[in-house]
């Protein structure tokens, strides 16, 4: 698939493409991202790409003038997704990354802080994304975000397919805690039941963890969904054990 990011700083992503998963992921031809000057399509000598809002306050508007022009050029299929980086949008996760990675074209426009003329929004755009509850300064990082997460969907990116599935969210749920060596850190050990041997208990044991974790730090994530088999149990010895005051960092 192929990423198209129109941006006003293209430097900003000379390092993100250059290591890491999408510098595989462009290698082995699976993913090709493209970044665009916005001022490519300006016409002035200036270069100007923002002007005053109408309505006064203080700040700058991008203008709809090289956004279009950008999106109109570099667009290649009529199916292309077109998505507008800006905090006004709906939240970024896992299923929107899965519904872009089946995309063949996904152009990013990345917005300024300020502002982008809602006509980009409304007539241009085919939806407005944001990361999360906070501003950043440009959609920029954003843009890293989307790619990177979407690229782990794209068949073939992420090695082993398995680990893709088994990745927080994908179930719905926190991830559950990884050990590795030495067995003995600074005195802090590893929880017994992985010497076990016993793969039965082993997994019994990661998906009572990754409930525990969920329900501790992201309560809203089971909240509204239909539990597995078995976790209905897990979940009333979690509430178990946290009223009987038994410490789970103790292990
Ligand atoms: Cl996509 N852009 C900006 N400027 N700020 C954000 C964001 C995007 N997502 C969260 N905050």
């Amino acid at each position: 698939m192929r990423f198209d990011i129109i941006t006003l700083f293209p430097e900003m992503f000379s390092g993100v493409l250059s290591g890491g998963i999408l510098r595989k992921a462009a290698e082995k031809g699976l993913l090709e991202v493209r970044v665009h000057d916005l001022r490519t399509w300006t016409t002035d000598k200036h270069r100007q790409v923002d002007d005053r809002p109408y309505g006064g306050l203080e700040g700058m508007v991008l203008m709809p003038e090289p956004v279009f022009k950008a999106v109109e050029s570099v667009r290649e299929d009529p199916g292309a997704k077109v998505i507008l980086l800006s905090p006004q949008g709906r939240t970024f996760d896992s299923g929107l990354a899965r519904d872009l990675a089946a995309r063949r074209q996904v152009i990013l426009i990345c917005g300024r802080y300020e502002g982008v003329d809602e006509r980009v929004a409304r007539h241009l755009a085919d939806a407005e994304v944001s990361i999360g509850d906070y501003v950043l300064s440009g959609g920029e990082p954003a843009a890293w975000v989307v790619v990177d997460a979407v690229a782990r969907f794209v068949p073939g990116v992420v090695g082993k397919e398995g680990s893709v599935r088994r990745d927080s969210f994908e179930g719905g749920i926190l991830d559950y805690p990884h050990y590795t060596r030495p067995r003995d850190f600074r005195g802090l050990s590893v929880p017994e039941v992985l010497f076990s041997g016993d793969h039965g208990r082993i997994e019994r044991w990661r998906r009572k963890e990754a409930l525990a974790k969920t329900l501790a730090v992201r309560p809203e994530l089971l909240a509204g969904r239909e539990l597995a088999p078995g976790d209905r149990e897990l979940l009333e010895e979690i509430e178990r054990e946290r009223s009987g005051g038994k410490e789970r960092k103790e292990s």
